[in-house]
């Protein structure tokens, strides 16, 4: 593979130290097949991560690249901004299939970040229009991520994305997240005593709050942390109790990736709004869509010209035709094909692979996974959980190598992620198992500790 030396490589790359991206072999990818993507060398890898859990049903999958070009040789753009097309109006009408039906408006975006955007923009001004203009707060989890535009950021826990940017943010009022790894909250047993904060904040503050953010039942960029059964529909409750909002952020988790269509059907919870994007089009274009209850469309309802209850928010290639189509197709394989029946397949191939080959290595303080979401949370000591210093590079080291046996993989950090396009096969999970066992024993043969045989 050809590394680019610093004066040849011209893009800033997101979420990328470039000092470290220039000294580390990269991967140049020129297409994608299935569940592989395959450099300009030729060399396959299994991706691992979905392209940022994005790809849905695989990359090329023809049904979708058909649909793309089909659209992109009729209509390529009309806007949304007072005016509509029939590939926006179809899938709306598409997605209401999949959803509960009191979530029947949907506003549609670009990238995740702005559905984020858009869902808080809704919940304040939801509340000005219904003449509670007092409900102006947001309360969001710690360690939440919901994007990187000023908003989200805002909503955002995770420290190191945030810090930087202070004078940008608003600040939320934040919980406990339920991290049952590192949480003393609750005396042994789970009992979910992280929920105590959010039923006496909204009891006692529900007058001046407007909604309550989460991502349902995991927090992935936080590490692939997985809320214990019961967490999501609590906090639900909770706020319906308080007369709160709840916005549930499914941009990581919706279109099949927890095992259910939207991890909100895990626990049969309707949120107030709902985010959707990445694998919305399949994964292949941008789009997303911030979903909401018709109550809280009626409340910006006004025949008046320029009235102040319209929603100002509108981003140019809104519901974009092309983007329409190929989310109009993802939905297609849904309905056509058991993608979820062969989600809980693999999900639980996969959680056996994972402890049969990592419970209990020196290097792994946890394992947690739904569905095909799946974090691996190396520690320096599993036995006091001593988390390595960040700067050691440990979860992008083995990542690294990981590469030496065909498969792509971002850590969060020290945790390792596996979130696998959703057709992928037992013997690429194999793979990707196997290779994160090599990346392991080559990192603790650095560090100078044992090997577990990979
Ligand atoms: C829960 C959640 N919300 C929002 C976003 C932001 O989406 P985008 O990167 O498309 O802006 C992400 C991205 O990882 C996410 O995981």
């Amino acid at each position: 593979m050809g590394e680019p030396s610093s004066s040849e490589q011209k893009i800033w790359h997101p979420f990328t130290q470039m000092a470290r991206f220039d000294a580390d072999p990269q991967v140049v990818v020129a297409s994608g097949e299935g569940n592989h993507l395959i450099g300009t060398d030729g060399k396959r890898y299994v991706d691992a991560v979905s392209s940022m859990w994005a790809i849905v049903h695989g990359h090329s999958h023809p049904h979708i690249v058909e649909a793309i070009q089909r659209q992109a040789a009729t209509l390529q753009h009309s806007t949304l901004l007072g005016a509509t097309h029939s590939v926006a109006e179809e899938l709306a009408n598409r997605l209401s299939k999949h959803l509960p039906p009191e979530l029947s408006r949907f506003f549609f975006s670009g990238d995740g970040a702005s559905a984020v955007e858009v869902a808080l923009k809704m919940a304040i001004q939801y509340w000005a229009n219904k003449g509670q203009p007092e409900k102006q707060l947001i309360v969001s989890l710690d360690m939440a991520y919901h994007g990187d535009t000023a908003g989200a950021v805002s909503v955002g826990g995770v420290g190191r994305f945030r810090d930087s940017y202070g004078p940008l943010l608003f600040e939320p009022l934040r919980i406990p997240n339920p991290y049952a790894y590192r949480c003393d909250l609750c005396a042994s047993e789970c009992t979910l005593a992280c929920l105590d904060p959010i039923e006496e904040l909204l009891k006692t503050r529900g007058h001046e709050i407007a909604a309550v953010i989460v991502e349902p039942r995991v927090q992935a960029a936080a590490g692939m942390i997985v809320a214990p059964e019961g967490h999501l529909a609590r906090v639900a409750q909770s706020c319906a109790r308080h007369g709160v909002l709840l916005i549930a952020d499914e941009i990581a988790t919706g279109f099949g990736k927890t095992g259910a269509m939207f991890a909100c059907d895990l626990e049969w919870v309707t949120p107030d709004i709902m985010t959707i994007g990445k694998g919305m089009t399949g994964g292949y274009l941008p789009m997303s869509a911030t979903i909401a209850k018709d109550e809280i469309y009626q409340a910006f309802y006004d025949q008046t010209y320029g009235s102040a209850s319209t929603l100002y928010h509108g981003h140019t290639f809104a519901g974009n035709p092309i983007c329409a189509a190929a989310a109009i197709a993802n939905l297609d394989v849904f309905e056509e094909s058991p993608v979820l029946e062969r989600v809980l397949e693999r999900s639980s191939f996969l959680r056996t692979l994972l402890q049969e080959n990592f419970g209990g290595h020196p290097l792994v303080g946890d394992i947690r996974q739904q569905g095909l979401m799946a974090g691996i949370e190396l520690v320096r000591d599993a036995s006091n959980k001593t988390p390595f210093d960040s700067s050691e590079g440990i979860g992008a080291r083995v990542s690294l190598a990981a590469r030496d046996r065909g498969v792509l993989l971002r850590p969060l950090g020290d945790v390792l992620v596996v979130m696998p396009p959703l057709s992928i096969e037992e013997d690429q999970l194999i793979q990707i198992v196997d290779s994160i066992g090599y990346g392991l024993d080559k990192v603790a043969k650095e560090l100078g500790g044992p090997k577990s045989g990979h």
